[in-house]
């Protein structure tokens, strides 16, 4: 499954630590955990003496500790010790599943499986990259824990039609509903959409009047997608604002994602919390329809939902899911 082999973010690199946590990645548990050398690991969340949940132990000596018989394990899953049995040397036998991670934009990523070939790169998001740091600040919002697939959500994500109706007095008005012509373009990774213009009352929390905004879309992963708007000039408290939104998606199930939103702005005063409001209150606005789409997992053919003209990106990420080979999400 082409899905296992991709980076998937699954928890803020900040909130992985020596206490594990449990997380779930395309339905496989997991338990996510930090050894004494800050390195991140995530290994299979059952134990493989007796199944029981790893992430209900303890970080103990840099390794992870069953609750139940007192196992030990390694970042890299060895089981080094059973306390039962103390002159015992175990045997991969006795070892932990363990799964490639990397940190990157403030998230821990993990893949299920090593792609053939040579491996493949984390997601290149050159306004989120270390690089960027002196010109745009990041934050991130969320976790998100949302009742619908991943492809939903980034569709959601692409779509500037609802802005009128689900996002009224802040990022579209149901007086200008109207979306102009945009153009739509394969990338080497996936899609993008340029010349998106959206009529916006406060389109940020910078925000000084209504503005016409100018938005590009890139679908960049089958699940990933990040958006750059620009305000037209005197709209803001910014001059010359530049503000990219990533939007990271960890498929949990089939019909449930947990999300988060990671912004880079040239912004370095307003307080995080003031970014991340305004986030959690769009989020909050498209939540309960995200939640309400039927069927849950994204429908591929072309004819299974009715598209109009203004859903050409929408139409060109479900074409990328179905060449790209997607089967987690969608119905193919
Ligand atoms: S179930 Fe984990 S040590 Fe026995
Ligand atoms: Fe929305």
């Amino acid at each position: 499954m082409i899905e296992r082999t991709l980076w998937h973010p699954v928890a803020l690199s900040h909130v992985v630590g020596t206490q594990p946590r449990a997380a779930t990645l395309l339905g496989e548990d997991l338990v996510l955990w930090r050894d004494d050398s800050g390195q991140a690991h995530a290994l299979a969340d059952q134990c493989p003496h007796r199944g029981a949940r790893l992430s209900m132990g303890r970080v103990a000596g840099g390794q992870l500790e069953c609750p139940y018989h007192g196992w030990r394990f390694e970042g890299g899953g060895r089981c080094t010790h059973i306390p039962a049995v103390p002159g015992f040397q175990p045997g991969p036998r006795h070892g932990a599943h363990a799964f490639d991670t990397r940190e990157a934009y403030g998230m821990l990523w993990v893949r299920l499986a090593a792609p053939e070939g040579a491996p493949g790169p984390i997601h290149d998001l050159p306004a989120f990259a270390a690089e960027s740091e002196p010109r745009l600040r990041k934050t991130t919002s969320g976790p998100y824990v949302v009742q619908a697939s991943a492809p939903r959500i980034i569709e959601n994500f692409l779509d500037m039609a609802h802005f009128g109706y689900v996002h009224e007095g802040w990022l579209g008005s149901r007086d200008r509903p109207e979306i102009a012509p945009y153009q739509v373009a394969a990338t080497p990774h996936g899609v993008k959409a340029t010349g998106c213009l959206a009529w916006q009352p406060r389109a940020s929390v910078h925000s000084t009047s209504v503005a016409q905004v100018d938005y590009t879309y890139e679908v960049t992963a089958p699940y990933m997608a990040v958006l750059t708007k620009q305000p037209e000039p005197g709209t803001t408290a910014i001059d010359g604002l530049r503000e990219s939104i990533a939007m990271f998606i960890c498929p949990v199930t089939e019909e449930s994602s947990v999300a988060w939103t990671r912004m880079a702005m040239n912004d370095f005063d307003s307080p995080d919390a003031r970014l991340i409001d305004f986030q959690n209150t769009i989020f909050g606005q498209d939540q309960p329809v995200l939640e309400s789409q039927r069927p849950k997992k994204l429908p591929l053919a072309p004819d299974a939902e009715a598209h109009s003209a203004a859903d050409r990106m929408s139409s060109a990420y479900r074409r990328f899911l179905k060449d790209s080979g997607i089967r987690w999400g969608v119905i193919a």
